[in-house]
């Protein structure tokens, strides 16, 4: 919400008073002055307006979580454990998941309460690289290399997927790097060869890689610094 728009939903204030206060610079938001009545703030935003404080601003929170196989990436499902049992945090109804697994897939998986980030880190035009460890029932050949870097038609969504890394590891396993985040993505794109995933774990997003000391289903909370990576 703008900052503005913010202020004037003050009870105390008038849309008058707003343009003077922000003028007068009596406004901080996170400890700093701001004049801009633009400037976006945020339910996170600590806002005040001289000694008084109009909006103390909820904590972010940031986990990073080693998803084991066999549970659901949702926050409820009447069937199975889902990730968010694995968390044992307040408020888990204000946590959502920043990029599904699918239900068998294991690896790195991040929780937060922010929006905003989690927005910018899974919208397709970020790209941000996705690296799974994929094992396969048959033999993954050269010509794999090729066609996952020229792209998959997928005919369901009537698109191609955009250039994806692929690199040999032995017979039946590699490493693939993905930007985008389609429905069942890398199993579809073996299954073109019709070569089945029987393992796939996810080992980074980003620059962000799952945290070796993590058990399937531990989680720890992110750093400031590796929240700031995206
Ligand atoms: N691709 C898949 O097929 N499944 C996942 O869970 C992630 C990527």
């Amino acid at each position: 919400m703008r900052l503005d728009r913010f202020l004037s939903n003050q009870p105390q204030f008038s849309r008058q008073q707003v343009r003077l206060l922000l003028i007068e610079k009596r406004i901080r938001v996170d400890g700093r002055v701001v004049s801009d009545p633009h400037h976006e703030v945020r339910d996170f935003s600590r806002i005040e307006y001289d000694a008084q404080l109009l909006q103390a601003g909820k904590p972010a929170r940031y986990f990073m979580l080693h998803k084991p196989p066999g549970c659901v990436s949702a926050t409820q499902d009447p069937e199975h454990p889902t990730v968010l049992d694995l968390l044992d945090e307040p408020d888990k109804h204000d946590l959502h998941i920043a990029g599904r697994l699918d239900f068998n897939t294991s690896g790195l998986m991040l929780i937060t309460n922010d929006g905003h980030w989690s927005r910018h880190l899974t919208q397709p035009q970020t790209k941000m690289p996705k690296v799974y460890y994929v094992e396969t029932e048959q033999v993954i050949g050269a010509e794999y290399v090729t066609q996952f870097n020229e792209g998959i038609y997928f005919a369901y969504e009537d698109l191609t997927t955009q250039p994806a890394g692929l690199q040999l590891l032995g017979p039946c396993s590699a490493r693939l790097s993905i930007v985008e985040g389609r429905y069942h993505q890398a199993k579809r794109m073996s299954g073109y060869f019709n070569n089945k995933v029987v393992r796939l774990h996810r080992e980074s997003i980003g620059p962000l890689v799952l945290d070796s000391q993590l058990a399937p289903g531990q989680y720890r909370p992110l750093s400031p610094e590796e929240v700031g990576l995206f």
